[in-house]
């Protein structure tokens, strides 16, 4: 056992996020979960993240976005968080066009059920060049599907649920290949029980009492995954932890 001791200062702490080379996936495209955690593991205090997050991990949670094809997240916390398209710098507009991607990554939603407002921000203010994604199953009701492909992009991905590895498959020949998964602990939880999970960026808040929702919820008989630790960031008493899954067996040794 070692201690871990704050040492020098970063710069910018968004430059060890872009450093990772995620070019190598081990599956169709390379995903990232970035999530927040109470102390007691809580990932929401009154069905929101917001008192949940700290100003330093608000920050990083908004320019994390930079390092993305595609923002990806879950159908409860776009009901519950009110997303809106992604908003970046200039400075990281210039970048992203640079690398020959969109200014702003896409949003995609993961939804079954298609219960979802196609008037809100998500759906309507998305620029022509990102516009947003629905990524739904083939069970889908056929009238609200007819509504999703009027506000957004869908892409059918399974049968009866959508299917993690159907998903990233459809996403990597859109030519994403970079997927950061914003939640929620649902669909974060299938997305490890199919072993689709390639990183986690996990902030650590410095409190307790929030609701009962882990970070991650796994379906039921998913087995364990394993992921080691890259590196850890801490700013006043905000920890930020990156983990990538492990390649060895000997990672929980
Ligand atoms: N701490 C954090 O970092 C963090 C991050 C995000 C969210 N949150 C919090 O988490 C809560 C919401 O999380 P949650 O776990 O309840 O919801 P979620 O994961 O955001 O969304 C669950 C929904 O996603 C869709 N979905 C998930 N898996 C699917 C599959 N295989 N096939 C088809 N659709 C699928 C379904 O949508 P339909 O119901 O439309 O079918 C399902 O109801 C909120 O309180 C939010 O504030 C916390």
């Amino acid at each position: 056992m070692e201690f871990l001791e704050r040492s020098a200062e970063i710069a910018d702490p968004l430059v060890p996020y872009l450093d990772v080379d995620r070019s190598q996936p081990r599956h169709e495209c390379w995903v990232t979960g970035h999530m927040v955690a109470g102390l007691d593991g809580t990932a929401a205090i009154n069905g929101r993240v917001g008192a949940l997050s700290t100003a330093p991990d608000q920050a990083l949670f908004r320019r994390m976005r930079q390092i993305a094809d595609v923002v990806m997240v879950g159908a409860e916390t776009v009901r519950r968080e009110g997303y809106a398209p992604i908003r970046l710098d200039e400075d990281a507009q210039a970048q992203r066009r640079a690398r020959g991607q969109s200014a702003t990554p896409p949003v995609a939603v993961v939804s079954r059920s298609l219960n979802l407002d196609w008037s809100g921000r998500v759906f309507a203010d998305a620029p022509a060049d990102a516009r947003t994604l629905i990524i739904t199953c083939e069970t889908a009701d056929p009238s609200r599907l007819a509504a999703a492909e009027q506000a957004a992009t869908v892409i059918i991905a399974g049968h009866d649920s959508v299917e993690p590895a159907a998903a990233m498959r459809a996403l990597a020949d859109l030519g994403h290949g970079t997927i950061l998964c914003e939640g929620g602990p649902r669909w974060l939880g299938e997305l490890v029980a199919a072993d689709r999970l390639d990183e986690l960026c996990l902030s650590v808040s410095p409190l307790m009492g929030g609701d009962p929702l882990p970070v991650s919820i796994a379906p039921p008989g998913a087995g364990l995954a394993q992921f080691e630790l890259k590196s850890t960031m801490i700013e006043d008493h905000t920890l930020f932890l990156r983990y990538e899954a492990a390649t060895s067996d000997d990672s929980h040794a």
